[in-house]
């Protein structure tokens, strides 16, 4: 299972690596802009089908609250949460992932640079998080294609959120 979930992610990750080194000029202007951008760091994805695959807001409340658990107790990345604001973390992120699945949600929480700078994350952490995040969602039963929609939007922000 984490073999698989590895898998998808690597997949992912090479179609951003590959889609940004399609599109330089765009990838950069986009990082240049990121705080006047949308700091959701991406566009919601179309319509309502994959919000209803993450079983709508209730459903992305139980993914959000078993996520910020499973991070704050993974021994790989536990320690960048230790002074975090778990209340204010949970409620942002419930409301950036009703956003981006195309629920009737608003973003209203820093872009992902500000929200990360200094930290100098780095992209075993990145990669820890998201598989994480995978473990959430599968326990929420959230379809693969669903899943994946999800991760597709997240994985370009590796860019924004990794600075070493
Ligand atoms: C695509 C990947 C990521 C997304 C979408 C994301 C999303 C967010 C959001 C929405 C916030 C809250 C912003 C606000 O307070 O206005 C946040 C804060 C934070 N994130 Fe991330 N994040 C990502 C990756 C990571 C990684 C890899 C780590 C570390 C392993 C991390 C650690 C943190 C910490 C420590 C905070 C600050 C909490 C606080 O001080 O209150 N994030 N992130």
């Amino acid at each position: 299972m984490i073999a698989a979930t590895s898998l998808r992610l690597l997949a992912l990750v090479a179609t951003a690596a590959t889609l940004s080194f399609a599109a330089p000029s765009f990838a950069d202007d986009m990082a240049a802009t990121a705080p006047m951008g949308n700091p959701a760091g991406a566009e919601p994805i179309a319509g309502d089908g994959v919000y209803r695959a993450f079983h709508e807001q209730a459903g992305i409340d139980r993914i959000i609250d078993d996520f910020v658990t499973r991070i704050t107790t993974d021994p790989r990345i536990s320690a960048r949460f230790q002074t975090a604001n778990l209340v204010r973390l949970r409620f942002e992120l419930k409301a950036q992932v009703c956003y981006l699945t195309g629920g009737p949600c608003t973003y209203s929480g820093k872009d992902m640079k500000s929200a990360h700078a200094g930290m100098g994350l780095k992209n075993l952490d990145f990669n820890a998080l998201a598989e994480d995040l995978q473990l959430s969602m599968d326990k929420e039963h959230v379809s693969f294609p669903a899943q994946n929609a999800l991760l597709a939007k997240l994985a370009p922000m590796q860019r924004a959120v990794v600075t070493k």
